[in-house]
């Protein structure tokens, strides 16, 4: 017991979650070296039948919901709403080992531990596999949190499309689950959420801090930029007489780089995308469909930047006799996270004796979804060069062990 905190420590065994982490690792890893387990994919499944079997091993009640999410549940001694940890275990195409999947194994290592060293809870505690979070495959980013929260529409299944036309509900089908009962995965008995996922940034590398306390995870809007030019002879055409789509697609993306780099952090904004049409090395490009990815935790900051960068792209267009149309294909807002379930959680980390501080998240989380309707908070682990979306995504295993322990103390002092 830490005198100050009044909190007690419970510490997650480091290699016993290091093996956790290898195993899954090995699911879906390609000849880069990077994880391939996009949702509904063979390696997605037999990667929730692992995340069971560690479930079962663990001492956790198993069950898959009717949209393949995994929880693995230790019943409490009273009646009433449970306190939910996990995180999701799909991956960007050619991802990392920790993106979702540490969370997802961080909360199992933390349940084994507890129910193994302080038995039965007073309250029921459970550890979510989540099946989708990227969008990777379907562009149904939050498919898993969605549909616990019934913020799914009914046409989802049918309508959402892989890159080969498999829609969504053909794709569950394939591994045995039945979109129809989409609105069955619903829960309403659900207390708070907290997920521990890696930083992804280097923030806690670079000052040397144990673990990060999210406050605000950023907004986002993806924007469609179309450039319409003219195809031409790419031999016969004079330089001055060219209306090159890509030329002036290109000088967006440039100009955009050069706003965000004017703005300052925590702004990033991101070209991800570029299509080039027709396509011919003898043929000036006709049109050019690109893609922005902007985030910043402040929204009138967000709104300002996204029309600067309409304004931009009407200026390169006006310049170079182009059409230009900017969509916002979406916009999702920042979310600041629970400030009671913070504070546990920073109560937690110091009865570990461990350094924490507050940060913002860049990336997007299943937490900010959870986070509109109940409670939630996060843990970040340090990344090592901040690196992720990458085979070269990793976190030591003693980092990995200390956030796995934040986690552990924070569900023991809520739960026990
Ligand atoms: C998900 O990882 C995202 O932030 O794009
Ligand atoms: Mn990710
Ligand atoms: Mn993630």
């Amino acid at each position: 017991m830490n005198r100050e905190t009044g909190s007690a420590p419970v510490w997650v065994d480091e290699s016993r979650l290091h093996e956790f982490v290898e195993k899954l690792g090995q699911i879906g890893r390609n000849s880069d070296g990077g994880i391939d387990r996009t949702l509904y994919s063979p390696a997605w499944k037999r990667a929730q039948d692992l995340v069971s079997s560690f479930m079962g091993q663990a001492g956790l009640e198993v069950r898959q919901d009717t949209v393949g999410n995994v929880f693995g549940r230790l019943q409490g001694e009273e009646d009433g709403d449970c306190i939910l940890t996990g995180s999701h275990i799909d991956s960007v195409k050619n991802g990392g080992a920790y993106d979702g999947a540490l969370g997802v194994v961080s909360g199992i290592a933390a349940l084994e531990v507890l129910g193994r060293d302080y038995g039965q809870p007073r309250r029921t505690v459970e550890v979510v596999s989540l099946c989708e979070e990227e969008g990777s495959r379907f562009n149904a980013n939050y498919y898993g949190t969605r549909s616990i929260l019934r913020m799914v529409t009914e046409d989802e299944p049918t309508r959402l499309m892989d890159s080969n036309g498999v829609t969504l509900a053909e794709a569950a089908a394939s591994v045995g689950l039945d979109s129809s009962r989409l609105f069955e995965a619903q829960r309403n008995d659900l207390a708070m959420f907290i997920e521990l996922h890696i930083e992804q940034s280097r923030i806690l590398q670079d000052t040397g801090i144990n673990v990060g306390i999210v406050d605000t995870i950023s907004g986002l809007a993806w924007l469609q930029i179309a450039v319409k030019g003219r195809t031409d002879h790419a031999g016969a055409t004079a330089m001055t007489d060219r209306c090159d789509a890509l030329q002036g697609a290109a000088r967006m993306a440039i100009a955009i780089d050069a706003l965000a780099a004017t703005q300052g952090p925590p702004l990033v904004a991101t070209t991800g995308v570029m299509e080039v049409h027709p396509g011919g090395v003898n043929i000036v490009p006709g049109l050019v469909n690109f893609a922005i990815d902007v985030r910043h935790p402040d929204t009138s900051v967000l709104t300002n930047v996204v029309d600067g960068i309409q304004s931009e792209c009407n200026r390169v267009a006006a310049d170079r006799e182009l059409e230009v149309d900017v969509e916002i294909v979406k916009n999702t807002p920042p979310h600041t996270l629970d400030s009671t379930l913070r504070k546990a959680l920073s109560t937690s980390a110091e009865a570990c004796g461990l350094s924490w501080r507050s940060l913002p998240s860049g990336a997007g989380h299943d937490s900010q979804t959870m986070g509109t309707r109940i409670p939630t908070a996060m843990i970040f682990v340090p990344s090592v060069d901040g690196r992720s979306h990458s085979p070269a995504e990793y976190s030591t295993p003693t980092d990995c062990a200390r956030g796995a322990s934040v986690l552990a103390t924070s569900l023991h002092a809520l739960a026990w």
